[in-house]
């Protein structure tokens, strides 16, 4: 306890003292005394799931992160939801508790929230239901269906292990920092034949497992990839994701393979719609323009910059017109 307070005290001294002089500098302190938060990675203890019926719902929403097609598949045995055979967890690996692997485990702390792509307040389990249907090209489960409640379950439970302010190492995805040029998928082309054919397959189709109820290598595109209106489709936000993960055999954990710019050729590569197709192509969102992310490519825009260059970059430009406008860029 007394440690605590001393800490806290030292802390608070030099915020104090350079505040009176340089506000910004005051900041950056604070900055870092949260970043020595974030040094330590969080792991879960599924042993400790309760023996009750809230317990069993957890476990089941954790079985239905690992195997969401074979419960809720296209043949799944708990219901057909979804339009193709991914599970969650090829994106929120580890069931949603990898670092920098689209991390859950803050979800049920966050929401209700806002969000842009719909410019409205939605809950958990309408963002649940949001990847239902883009990634996994589904139906949305009914709120009080089985399965609905074991998904927010298991994220409540996972969310006992964080701290309340969300701040721990690979809470989010790794940033990527940008290039002058445009990202391409030419480049991005020869560094897919490298380093993610051998798994994901020329076409990008994947391979299923042996009982065919998923993939051991989820697609990339093609008509059981994900839709273009999932954020995989951003080349930003695929990057980010990309940088912490892929290729799969090659990342340990928090040592990236890729280097920023071959993570944001290949996500161009992957992403482009001139010569891969994907199921459901004409979804529009993000109605207020102020809440697109920069590299969401549908016009129109709250900058003159084109859908090329939205989509590719560079994207330095439009993050500073967007900063010399006092606006925050979303990516
Ligand atoms: C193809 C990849 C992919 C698959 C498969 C996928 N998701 Fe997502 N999911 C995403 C991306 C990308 C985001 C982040 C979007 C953003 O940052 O705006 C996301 C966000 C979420 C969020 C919001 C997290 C937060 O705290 O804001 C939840 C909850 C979620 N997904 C649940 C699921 C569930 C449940 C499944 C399986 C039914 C699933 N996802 C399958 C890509 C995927
Ligand atoms: C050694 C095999 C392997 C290699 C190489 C590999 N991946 Fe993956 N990839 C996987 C596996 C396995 C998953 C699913 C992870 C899970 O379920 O935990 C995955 C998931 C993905 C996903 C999210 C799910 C989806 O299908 O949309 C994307 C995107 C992806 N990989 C892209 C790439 C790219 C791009 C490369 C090359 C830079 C690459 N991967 C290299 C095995 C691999």
């Amino acid at each position: 306890m007394k440690k605590i307070i001393i800490a806290g005290l030292i802390a608070a001294l030099p915020i104090l003292v350079l505040n009176s002089c340089n506000s910004s500098a005051g900041k950056s302190i604070t900055e870092s005394a949260e970043s020595s938060k974030e040094e330590s990675y969080i792991t879960i203890d599924t042993s400790k799931i309760p023996d009750d019926q809230f317990g069993e719902s957890v476990r089941y929403g954790r079985e239905l992160m690992l195997r969401t097609s074979y419960y809720i598949g296209p043949n799944g045995i708990n219901g057909k939801h979804l339009g193709n055979k991914m599970n969650c967890t090829n994106c929120h690996q580890d069931a949603g508790t990898k670092p920098f692997s689209l991390n859950l485990m803050s979800s049920h702390d966050n929401y209700p929230q806002y969000r842009g792509r719909e410019d409205k307040v939605l809950t958990l389990a309408e963002r649940v239901n949001n990847c239902i249907m883009r990634p996994h090209s589904g139906k949305p489960l009914p709120l009080d269906s089985d399965e609905m409640v074991a998904f927010l379950s298991y994220f409540k439970w996972i969310s006992t292990f964080v701290p309340k302010d969300s701040l721990f190492k690979g809470a989010k995805n790794m940033e990527i920092s940008f290039p002058d040029i445009a990202a391409s998928p030419a480049r991005g082309k020869v560094l897919y034949t490298e380093n993610c054919v051998r798994c994901h397959g020329i076409d990008g189709e994947g391979k299923y497992n042996d009982d065919k109820s998923g993939y051991t290598y989820p697609p990339l595109w093609g008509n059981y990839g994900y839709q273009p209106g999932s954020s995989m489709h951003r080349i930003i936000k695929q990057a980010q994701w990309l940088k912490g993960n892929m290729p799969f055999d090659k990342v340990t954990l928090g040592k990236p393979y890729l280097t920023d710019a071959q993570a944001l050729d290949i996500a161009a590569y992957v992403n482009d719609d001139s010569v891969h197709s994907r199921p459901n192509p004409k979804t529009f969102d993000y109605p207020n323009k102020k809440g697109k992310p920069i590299d969401y490519a549908h016009a129109p825009f709250n900058d003159t910059f084109s859908e090329e260059q939205h989509k590719y970059g560079p994207y330095k430009p439009i993050i500073d017109f967007w900063k010399k406008n006092g606006w925050k860029p979303v990516y």
